[in-house]
């Protein structure tokens, strides 16, 4: 008899889910934001000695983030900085985990595996939105669905290997499928913070587009620009010198830096043309000349080829998804524009010359959404909304701004 239950129960909430008229919600949040676990094999050989022993063969832990068990134990730092970096392997040509470490994201296809037990980060993953959605009829689960993503790796140019990013694209088809089927084949509005837009616009584009029309209703980007903002160049260029304060800073150095997506979000020459970004007395570096600036950073030759080969291709080829886009952006905080390293030397704090943007993301990658998707004669519908005054964070946290973000998901539902 049980089997026989469990579709009877979807049913119904499938029935009530569609009868109240609302297309079902995936959200992408931003960076950092999802949580992983890891767990460790024999294989595991430590960077430094004694991180593997106690966890190796005892199943999954929270690698990312549990700010508690690293408060308890500062000494863990260094260990979960090593099992978080990535190696690229050279003979499967694509990024993989150390050997020995296994990860996945924690809870995909819910919203429960969004943020960290850290409490000053409590807003920052879109807890807030969550709750505004479900304060109009959202119902996790039934019409409201999380896709966490592993935010170390990214997407590659066509042809070449991208593991990671593959299982995130297959996992996000079958969650957006899963979502429409349990409200009457409604199409779905997917939702994305920061960085989880970047990861959403190439989903789409690695999507055929007579799936992206059946099944994407409309897709909501929060607080996203197109071609990587420059406040990026100082957390790449900083040396190591002080003790790192956090996992990410910890890996962001002692892990050398290693994240495939790191390469991504580096600024785009189709953004800043020849403007210098980084500003020393004897050379100035533009978005052309990150290779040059990644060596100067102190970048292996292997990372500064990966981006030639892997980050920049896939940063020029960013395009209109072909599906009714709602871009909403904040201005009026000031954003880092330029660098200025007047020595030469990227171990100071360098002179920031600001701009206008939303304290991360500055304006001038959010002109490029329209641009790049906007001006796109194929892309039938495209909104861009300014809210003055709010911060990248705030966004998806402060209530003025949560109003509109919730006004514009009920009107992307509304629309014919
Ligand atoms: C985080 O670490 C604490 C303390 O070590 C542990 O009790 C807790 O279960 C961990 N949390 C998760 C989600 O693994
Ligand atoms: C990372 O950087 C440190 C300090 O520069 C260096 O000693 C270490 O060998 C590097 N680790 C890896 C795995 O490349
Ligand atoms: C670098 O750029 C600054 C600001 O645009 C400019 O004043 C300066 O002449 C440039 N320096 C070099 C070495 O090109
Ligand atoms: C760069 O600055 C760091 C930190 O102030 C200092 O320790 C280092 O010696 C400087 N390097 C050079 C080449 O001047
Ligand atoms: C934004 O904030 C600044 C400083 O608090 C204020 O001067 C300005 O009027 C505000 N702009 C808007 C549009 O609210």
């Amino acid at each position: 008899m049980m089997p026989l239950v469990l579709p009877a129960l979807f049913f119904i909430s499938a029935v009530s889910a569609a009868t109240s008229g609302l297309h079902p919600v995936v959200l992408l949040p931003g960076y950092t934001c999802s949580q992983l676990d890891a767990r460790l094999t024999d294989d595991y050989r430590p960077f430094t000695p004694g991180c593997g022993i106690p966890k190796q063969g005892r199943g999954w832990f929270r690698l990312f983030e549990n700010f508690t068990a690293l408060q308890e134990d500062p000494g863990l730092l260094p260990c979960y900085a090593d099992q978080l970096r990535l190696v690229f392997d050279p003979v499967a040509g694509d990024y993989r985990n150390l050997p020995g470490v296994e990860t996945h994201v924690v809870a995909f296809g819910t919203t429960r595996g969004f943020g960290s037990n850290n409490p000053a980060q409590k807003n920052g993953c879109m807890e807030r939105l969550v709750k505004a959605l479900e304060g109009v009829g959202y119902r996790e689960g039934a019409n409201l669905f999380g896709s966490p993503y592993d935010f170390r790796y990214a997407p590659a140019p066509p042809g070449l290997p991208q593991r990671a990013f593959s299982t995130f694209v297959s996992s996000l088809r079958l969650l957006v499928e899963h979502a429409s089927k349990r409200n009457g084949n409604k199409p779905v509005i997917i939702v994305t913070h920061s960085l989880g837009g970047f990861f959403a616009m190439e989903f789409l584009n690695q999507s055929p587009l007579p799936w992206r029309r059946r099944y994407v209703k409309h897709f909501l980007t929060l607080s996203l620009g197109i071609g990587g903002p420059p406040g990026i160049l100082q957390v790449v260029a900083s040396n190591p010198g002080t003790p790192p304060s956090s996992l990410l800073d910890s890996v962001l150095s002692f892990g050398n830096r290693s994240f495939a997506s790191m390469l991504s979000v580096l600024p785009s020459p189709n953004v800043y043309g020849h403007t210098p970004l980084v500003i020393t007395r004897a050379k100035n570096y533009s978005a052309d000349d990150i290779p040059e600036f990644l060596s100067a950073a102190g970048l292996s030759d292997d990372v500064v080829a990966r981006y030639r080969t892997r980050g920049l291709p896939v940063t020029l080829n960013i395009r209109a998804p072909l599906v009714p886009i709602t871009c909403i952006n904040s201005v009026g905080i000031p954003t880092v524009d330029k660098l200025v390293y007047w020595d030469g030397n990227f171990s100071v704090e360098p002179q920031v010359v600001y701009g206008d943007g939303d304290g991360t993301i500055n304006l001038a990658t959010v002109l490029a959404l329209k641009r790049v998707i906007g001006d796109d004669p194929h892309q039938d519908y495209f909104k861009s909304v300014f809210i003055p005054n709010v911060t990248h964070d705030g966004m998806i946290s402060d209530d003025f701004a949560l109003k509109r973000v919730v006004g514009e998901i009920i009107e992307a539902n509304q629309r014919l």
